[in-house]
């Protein structure tokens, strides 16, 4: 049936058409917004490179908290920045360290707030890698998620909701679940940053964590940024050894990942929009060069429309706001 009988324009003539016949709905109930936590009180320090995120001390990410619930985000994703910071990653593994105390306090005051914990040795350690440095400079794995499997336990002791392991070291899902069920822990999820790139999307997040490594990159563990099978072994290999959810990171740059991977696996996949997504948008909006809200609208229907089940993002709360939540 071709031109003229055929009109594409017909069902977009109008607001009330096209809402109609819209393909992909953002929700809020999609939704995780990340927080960092510094030592103090009363602590709200700016990241220069991401307009409008603070570092927060713990009675601030209450705060923060609730100000995220009540704009109808439903969970939160905590990375704690401790002042104490050695080779054993000690301040992660604390019942009484920085995360486990942010995690307990935002818990007991948004309890309806899921809390999902970042867990990574890379802000917690002197050289900032994600993992044990052997032999003055390689990346240990098998020491490493022993470590990562601890501090699992720890933030789901202290109440979270979810573990999230961002490492990329092997066999850590598997470490952690082991860990996790032998201490009485076997409710709390897995969700595992399976396909985590070594991008350059990072840098903003890397000041917000003070996370950098101290030398070299994370190319041996992370993954490079041409592949696509590797990604769905990740995936794969992830779900086999007990990830609840899986995620792919970054995502605006890796939209054909997310739908690969919805379309290999059956738990459900998260999208992480990354700081350095975040920053070009918002430093582009400062500049006036960019419409801020509809881009931030048009980048997360284009991450849910290529098979984001749930979307971790920096501008969550403004986006529920504007969803009407
Ligand atoms: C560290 C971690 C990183 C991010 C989340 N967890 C950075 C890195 O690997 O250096 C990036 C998040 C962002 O850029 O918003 N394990």
């Amino acid at each position: 049936m071709p031109f003229p009988r055929e009109r594409h324009r017909r069902t977009r003539q109008s607001a009330a058409w096209r809402r109609m016949v819209r393909e992909t709905r953002l929700t809020p109930d999609a939704l995780i917004y990340p927080l960092f936590v510094v030592p103090g009180s009363r602590v709200r320090q700016p990241v220069g490179s991401m307009p409008g995120i603070c570092q927060l001390s713990v009675d601030e990410a209450v705060k923060e908290a609730r100000r995220v619930a009540a704009a109808g985000v439903p969970a939160v994703l905590v990375f704690a920045v401790p002042e104490r910071k050695d080779p054993q990653a000690s301040d992660a593994r604390d019942p009484h360290g920085l995360a486990a105390q942010a995690i307990a306090a935002i818990k007991s005051a948004v309890p309806e707030l899921l809390v999902w914990a970042d867990v990574c040795l890379c802000g917690a350690t002197d050289h900032g890698h994600c993992g044990h440095i052997v032999d003055g400079g390689t990346i240990d794995n098998d020491s490493s998620i022993a470590t990562l499997a601890e501090v699992a336990l720890n933030y789901a002791r202290a109440g979270a909701d979810a573990v999230a392991p961002s490492d990329m070291m092997d066999g850590r899902v598997q470490a952690i679940r082991s860990l996790l069920d032998r201490e009485g822990r076997a409710t709390t999820p897995i969700i595992s940053y399976a396909a985590k790139y070594a991008s350059a999307f990072y840098g903003p997040f890397r000041e917000a964590a003070e996370s950098a490594p101290a030398f070299g990159d994370r190319r041996s563990y992370q993954m490079d940024p041409a592949n696509v099978r590797e990604a769905l072994r990740e995936v794969l290999t992830d779900v086999a050894e007990g990830a609840d959810l899986v995620m792919v990171k970054p995502a605006g740059p890796y939209l054909d990942v997310i739908r690969e991977v919805r379309a290999a696996v059956r738990v459900p996949v998260v999208a992480y929009q990354v700081s350095g997504e975040f920053s070009l948008i918002k430093a582009a909006a400062e500049r006036g060069w960019i419409d801020e809200r509809a881009a931030v609208l048009e980048t997360l229907t284009g991450i849910a429309r290529a098979g984001a089940d749930l979307i971790i993002s920096y501008f969550a709360p403004e986006v529920a706001q504007w969803l009407g939540a």
